[in-house]
């Protein structure tokens, strides 16, 4: 193959990656357990670029709008106990394909499946304490990041190691 057919290509396959935003939030335990640094540097260290960030104290009303599609499930009332218990720190990222690199990063909902090297495989061992949330659809990712963040809390700005990070 030619090196313009080549260039060609990519150019294709860069129009299917989609420049996506997504929420993260570091749970109460990973904020109490000293992981906050741990877990951002690695999504820093990937390339991913930060455009919000802030802690907060999560009203019950907050926790239970994010978990509004969980309502009626067992596990609704102890998590949004749980999400409420303790300061947590919510982020939004930006990236393509974002959501699910965040998500394949984090690993399983439950820790006992989740890979060894992803956020819950290596930090957490209870699905009820799995230390990190990251929003798992571009609908969700789009109603969670208006329920989280204002406008005016998200960042544009260019990243310098951009162009040595993307073809
Ligand atoms: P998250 O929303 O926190 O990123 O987690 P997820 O998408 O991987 O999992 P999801 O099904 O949305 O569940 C939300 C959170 O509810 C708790 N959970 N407990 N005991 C249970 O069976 C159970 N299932 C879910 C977890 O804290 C989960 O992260
Ligand atoms: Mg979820």
């Amino acid at each position: 193959m030619t090196y313009a057919g080549y260039q060609k290509i990519l150019c294709m396959v860069k129009k299917v990656m989609e420049k996506q935003r997504t929420l993260v939030l570091i749970k109460p335990d990973g904020v109490q357990r000293g992981l906050v640094g741990e877990i951002i540097s690695r999504f820093e260290k990937k390339g991913i670029k930060i455009v919000g960030m802030k802690m907060l104290s999560v009203s019950k009303d907050l926790a239970e709008k994010h978990y509004g599609v969980h309502r009626g499930k067992p596990f609704f009332k102890p998590t949004v106990e749980y999400i409420t218990s303790s300061p947590v720190v919510a982020m939004v990222l930006e990236g393509y394909n974002v959501i699910d690199m965040v998500r394949n990063m984090m690993g399983k909902t439950n820790p006992e499946d989740a890979m060894v090297g992803t956020i819950r495989g290596d930090y957490a061992q209870f699905i009820g304490r799995n230390i990190v949330h990251g929003s798992d659809s571009l609908d969700t990712a789009e109603f969670e990041i208006n329920l989280w963040f204002k406008p005016e809390e998200l960042m544009d700005y260019k990243r310098i190691d951009e162009d040595w990070l993307m073809e």
